[in-house]
């Protein structure tokens, strides 16, 4: 289905060709003067060089070939020769009918859909969850449901961090504590238990300590690096002691992600490229792209056009050890092989910008990735405190994910209970669905690439640009429709009538944005533009509702059409908000 600015200018393109001017001069957009008209278009001031003639004269010309336009209601030529445009009211009901009865609301579906990876967890195994990583999950779920929606065929990988020297420390920090256990005896012949020997509390707890005792100790920091290397080369015990770590700590992440709802395709990590590295080496050495540089393996990657310096990008440390370069690299190639994808998304901190840029320009200099293969390195801004700098608890030290959803939780709480009557057990519920919005909406209502300011108390409140406020007007729509149906009415009888009044159509007409806004949304990987759409659409909705008389309204058949005008604000917040990662609860 076209989207509704493609039907009104191809509508004024005709008038502009019936006035004897370029039909090109037609184009047509939403009004900067919303106070004067819905849409305009400025193409007799663009004509007007060309058909040397004054501006007021062409607008006026086009406007007289619109006189009985069955698209806009209202056409007038405004000083100094703008078109000042309202749509009829007719065509707007038949544009919304038309939307209604597509599954997609009028999104069209790509010609030849994408396969698109994107890599949005980042999180680091044995490590919990900060809230640094919150980013990564709420935009790249977000991406990854937007892209879904309009017709892409996308996988979301986690990419764990679960291979570096971080594993060595656990490890070493793990027997330093429990010497005996049989993972450290190399001359262990038999099975290895099926029982971690830790819970996730004690894993969190080792590798903060030995992070720090490696800082302090040398002779440490060598151990855990022995560690390290017994694990990648295959030593039994380690391999075992690490799969522990690996499924107790993917277990407490699952966790994690799932109160967010962030689901991953793959739980892949740098550890599943780890075999594919000794051949990709090879292969670069071989076909000249990799050279020795002070005893590491580089790659060039600085081209002519570069205005600031790109370092080569190392594949090889001097001691011949792989670097996260090089299971980045590896990872392409696995990708590539794997799964063929048009496309690779990395989600991602934007201080990584600049290693992204090195990996991506390896990747196409080494033939890893196809020409025409779309590698695109999204980079979100950091999360701050209302101090401005980077989030943390109020003792200062770094804030755990899984702190953060609780205190929004209590926050939120707190709120739901204030002034209402809802059942404790029933305000709880509601509590955990109500802070996923806050929190997530807070972050993705940014553009991505902008650092934020969490603000507890402005992200939970039920007024202004807020996920709760989007809620609680979903919520309001869904309990109108309640009393209707407990009034006799029946969802399924009702349609859609032409609107009556200034607030009904304005909102009519911000409903109809709904597919051209989730095509750019998608087009640009930007959810702040959803988010952005659902607050004017709740404002257009709030105004209406205050205006209009729904439920008791007299004439049945007016109500019934107020109605399906409601479902489908409802169906377009809905859609909205599950594509951007959460819900609505039924009441609130
Ligand atoms: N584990 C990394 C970190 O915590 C992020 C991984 C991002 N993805 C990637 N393919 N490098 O910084």
């Amino acid at each position: 289905m076209k989207k509704i600015l493609e039907m009104l200018t191809e509508e004024m393109a005709k008038a502009f060709e019936k006035a004897g001017y370029d039909g090109a001069l037609g184009k047509v957009t939403l009004s900067n003067r919303p106070d004067l008209c819905e849409y305009q278009c400025n193409g007799a001031m663009a004509g007007a060089k060309q058909y040397k003639k004054a501006p007021i004269i062409i607008a006026e010309e086009v406007a007289d070939q619109l006189a009985d336009s069955k698209v806009f209601g209202e056409v007038t030529a405004v000083a100094p020769g703008f078109l000042n445009l309202k749509v009829s009211e007719a065509f707007l009901l038949s544009y919304l009918e038309e939307m209604e009865a597509d599954a997609k609301f009028g999104l069209e579906m790509p010609e030849k859909p994408k396969k698109i990876i994107i890599d949005y967890g980042g999180a680091n195994v044995a490590k919990p969850l900060h809230v640094g990583h919150i980013r990564a999950a709420v935009i790249g779920e977000s991406i990854k449901r937007i892209c879904r929606y309009a017709g892409h065929e996308v996988i979301g990988d986690v990419h764990l961090g679960d291979w570096g020297l971080q594993m060595g420390l656990v490890i070493t920090g793990l027997q330093d504590r429990q010497p005996d256990l049989v993972y450290f005896d190399e001359t262990y012949q038999g099975e290895y238990p099926t029982e971690a020997p830790f819970t996730i509390s004690e894993l969190e707890e080792i590798y903060p300590a030995a992070s720090a005792k490696s800082k302090e100790d040398p002779e440490y920091k060598a151990r855990a690096m022995e560690a390290t290397r017994k694990l990648q080369s295959g030593v039994p015990g380690y391999r075992a002691l690490w799969k522990h770590i690996l499924a107790v700590s993917v277990a407490d992440l699952k966790k994690n992600y799932g109160s967010l709802n962030v689901e991953f395709d793959l739980w892949k990590g740098e550890s599943d490229v780890h075999d594919l590295i000794p051949d990709m080496v090879a292969y670069m050495k071989e076909e000249g792209y990799a050279h020795e540089s002070e005893g590491a393996l580089v790659v060039d990657v600085k081209e002519e056009t570069d205005t600031k310096e790109i370092p080569p990008c190392m594949i090889l440390k001097s001691d011949g050890a792989s670097l996260y370069n090089t299971t980045d690299l590896a990872t392409i190639l696995e990708r590539m092989n794997l799964y063929h994808p048009d496309a690779i998304i990395y989600v991602v901190d934007k201080r990584q910008d600049l290693y992204f840029e090195q990996v991506f320009r390896c990747a196409r200099k080494t033939r890893l990735v196809k020409p025409e293969t779309e590698l695109k390195f999204l980079g979100f801004g950091t999360m701050n405190g209302k101090d401005g700098k980077p989030f943390k608890t109020r003792e200062g030290g770094v804030m755990r994910l899984e702190n953060l959803i609780r205190e929004t939780k209590d926050e939120m709480y707190q709120k739901i209970i204030e002034g209402r009557h809802i059942p404790e057990e029933e305000a709880k519920q509601v509590a955990e669905i109500v802070a996923v919005s806050a929190l997530k909406y807070g972050d993705l209502s940014n553009q991505a690439s902008k650092d934020y300011i969490f603000d507890i108390d402005r992200f939970t409140s039920f007024e202004g640009d807020t996920g709760p406020y989007i809620l609680y007007t979903i919520v309001r729509i869904k309990s109108i429709l309640t009393k209707y149906k407990e009034q006799g009415g029946n969802l399924s009888e009702v349609s859609l009538k032409a609107a009556q009044n200034e607030s009904e159509k304005a909102l009519m007409l911000q409903l109809t944005q709904f597919n051209a806004m989730m095509a750019a949304a998608c087009e640009e990987t930007a959810p702040h533009k959803v988010c952005a759409y659902i607050y004017d659409l709740a404002n257009a909705f709030n105004h209406f509702y205050h205006e209009t008389k729904i439920l008791g309204e007299e004439d049945a058949s007016r109500k019934a059409g107020l109605i399906a005008l409601l479902v489908l604000t409802r169906d377009i917040l809905e859609t909205c908000i599950d594509v951007l990662g959460f819900s609505a609860p039924e009441r609130m």
